[in-house]
C-alpha cells in the first residue's frame, strides 16, 4: 500500500508559522510556589508572554478534577495565607497583572484561564502552550497519570487543543517562594535550575515545531520529570533528557496494608502486576520511572495521547465477548488529524 506523505500542516514548506509565544503556565502546588515562580521569571527573561492563572491552594493529587469556586469570596485562607480569607476567589498580583490565582482545581484554573481571564484581559492572545509545574515531587508511571493535578491540569489543555506539558521535579517540599526570595539569583537552587531547563525545553519545541501550526500533534501531552538537582543535589546541576515511555520496570501505583499495630490500613507504593504493560508506543523507550529510579542525572520525558481507546486487538477482543448483547448502532467516521499517517 502507498502511503502519502503528509503535507507540511501550515500549508508550505518554506515559512515559518509565527507565534505569539504566548504560555499559560499553572500547577497544583498553588501560585505561591516556589518552583513555578522560578519558572514563571526564567521564562519571561527568556521572552516568552507567560500568564499564570493557577489554584490559590494546594490541589496537589486532584487529577483531573474541575472544582469551581461556590462563593464570591474566599472562605478561607489561600496556601501559606498569602491571599487572605475574604479576599475575592480570583485575582492578580498587584504589581503584576500576569500572575493570577484561582479558588478552582488545576483542571478548572487551565478553563478559567482560557475562557475568562484571557478573552477578558489579555486582548483574546492565542495561547501556544500550556506548562503545568515544576511539581513538587516526581510524577512517574501509568499511577500517577491518574491522580496528578499537574498532569490533570496538561490534559485539560489538551483537549481544548492547546498542547501541554507537565514538568515535575524531585524536590518536594512544599515551599513558598516569599521564603526563597534570598535565592532568587543563585544557579544552584534548585527550583531555579528547573525553572532554566524548562526553558531549554519549550525552546526546543518552539524549534522543532518551528513549521508546525501547532507545537504538538493534536491530542498529544508531554509528561516530563526532573531528578534532584543543585541545592538538593550538587553532583547533578545539568540533566540529560532521556526520551521515555510510562510503563516499565520500577513503575508503581499506589496501595495500601493492613498495619496490626495501629489496626489501621496504611498507604504503601506497590510494583502492581500490569504496571509493565506495553501497548502502544516505542516498546524500545525505558519507563520514566526507572530513569528517575536509576539516579544517573536524567529527566524522563514520555509523549502522551489523551485517546484513551484501547488498542484494536483490545476492543474487538472484548467485543467478541460481549458481541451477543451489542445491537449495531450508527457507525461514525471520525475525523483523522492531518498529522496522521497510516
Ligand atoms: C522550517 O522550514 C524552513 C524553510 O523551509 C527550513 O529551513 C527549516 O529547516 C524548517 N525547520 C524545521 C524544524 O523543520
Ligand atoms: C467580597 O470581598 C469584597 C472585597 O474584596 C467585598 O467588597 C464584597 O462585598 C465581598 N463579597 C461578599 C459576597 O462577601
Ligand atoms: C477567543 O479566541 C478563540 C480562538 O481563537 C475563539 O474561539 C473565541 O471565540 C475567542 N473569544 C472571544 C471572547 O473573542
Ligand atoms: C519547606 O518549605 C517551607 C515553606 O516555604 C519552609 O518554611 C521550610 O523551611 C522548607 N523546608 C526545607 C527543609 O527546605
Ligand atoms: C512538525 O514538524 C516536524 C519538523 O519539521 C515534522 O517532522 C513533523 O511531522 C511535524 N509534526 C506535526 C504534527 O505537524
Ligand atoms: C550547591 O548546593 C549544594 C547543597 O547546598 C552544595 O553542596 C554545593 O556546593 C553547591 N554548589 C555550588 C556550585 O554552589
Ligand atoms: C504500624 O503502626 C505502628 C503504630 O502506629 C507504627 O509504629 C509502625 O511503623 C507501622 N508499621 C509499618 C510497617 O508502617
Ligand atoms: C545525586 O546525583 C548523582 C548523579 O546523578 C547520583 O549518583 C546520586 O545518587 C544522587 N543522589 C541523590 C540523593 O539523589
Amino acid at each position: 500500500m502507498a502511503l502519502a506523505l503528509a503535507a507540511p500542516v501550515n500549508g508550505s514548506s518554506n515559512s515559518t508559522v509565527s507565534r505569539s509565544k504566548t504560555i499559560l503556565l499553572t500547577n497544583d502546588d498553588g501560585f505561591t510556589a516556589t518552583n513555578i515562580r522560578a519558572t514563571y521569571r526564567e521564562l519571561k527573561a527568556a521572552g516568552y508572554n507567560v500568564i499564570m492563572v493557577a489554584p490559590v491552594s494546594q490541589r496537589s493529587g486532584y487529577s483531573g478534577k474541575f472544582d469551581l469556586p461556590t462563593t464570591a469570596n474566599l472562605t478561607t485562607d489561600g496556601e501559606f495565607g498569602y491571599v487572605k480569607k475574604g479576599s475575592p476567589s480570583w485575582g492578580h498580583e498587584e504589581d503584576d497583572k500576569n500572575i493570577w490565582y484561582f479558588n478552582g482545581t488545576p483542571g478548572s484554573s487551565v478553563a478559567f484561564a482560557l475562557n475568562y481571564v484571557i478573552p477578558t484581559f489579555f486582548n483574546n492572545v492565542s495561547v501556544d502552550l500550556t506548562v503545568a509545574g515544576p511539581n513538587e515531587g516526581t510524577n512517574l508511571g501509568i499511577g500517577m497519570y491518574t491522580i496528578s493535578g499537574t498532569i490533570g491540569a496538561t490534559y485539560n489543555s489538551v483537549y481544548r487543543g492547546i498542547p501541554g506539558i507537565a514538568f515535575s521535579g524531585s524536590n518536594g517540599n512544599n515551599s513558598f517562594f516569599k521564603d526563597y526570595e534570598a535565592q532568587a539569583n543563585d544557579a544552584n537552587f534548585s527550583s531555579n535550575i528547573y525553572a532554566k531547563k524548562v526553558v531549554e525545553f519549550v525552546d526546543q519545541l518552539y524549534k522543532g515545531a518551528a513549521n508546525n501550526t501547532s507545537l504538538l500533534p493534536e491530542g498529544t501531552g508531554i509528561n516530563v520529570n526532573l531528578p534532584l538537582v543543585g541545592s538538593d543535589n550538587s553532583s547533578c546541576t545539568d540533566p540529560n533528557w532521556i526520551h521515555t515511555r510510562f510503563s516499565g520496570p520500577d513503575s508503581t501505583a499506589s496501595d495500601l496494608f493492613y498495619n496490626k499495630t495501629s489496626g489501621l490500613v496504611e498507604y504503601q507504593s506497590g510494583h502492581l502486576a500490569a504496571l509493565n504493560t506495553f501497548t502502544f508506543g516505542d516498546k524500545t523507550l525505558p519507563g520514566e520511572s526507572h530513569i528517575l529510579a536509576s539516579n544517573n542525572c536524567e529527566s524522563s520525558v514520555t509523549v502522551f495521547s489523551i485517546d484513551y481507546d484501547a488498542s484494536l486487538a483490545q476492543t474487538n477482543a472484548v467485543g467478541e465477548l460481549l458481541q451477543p448483547i451489542f445491537s449495531t448502532s450508527t457507525r461514525f467516521t471520525p475525523t483523522q488529524p492531518s498529522w496522521w499517517k497510516f
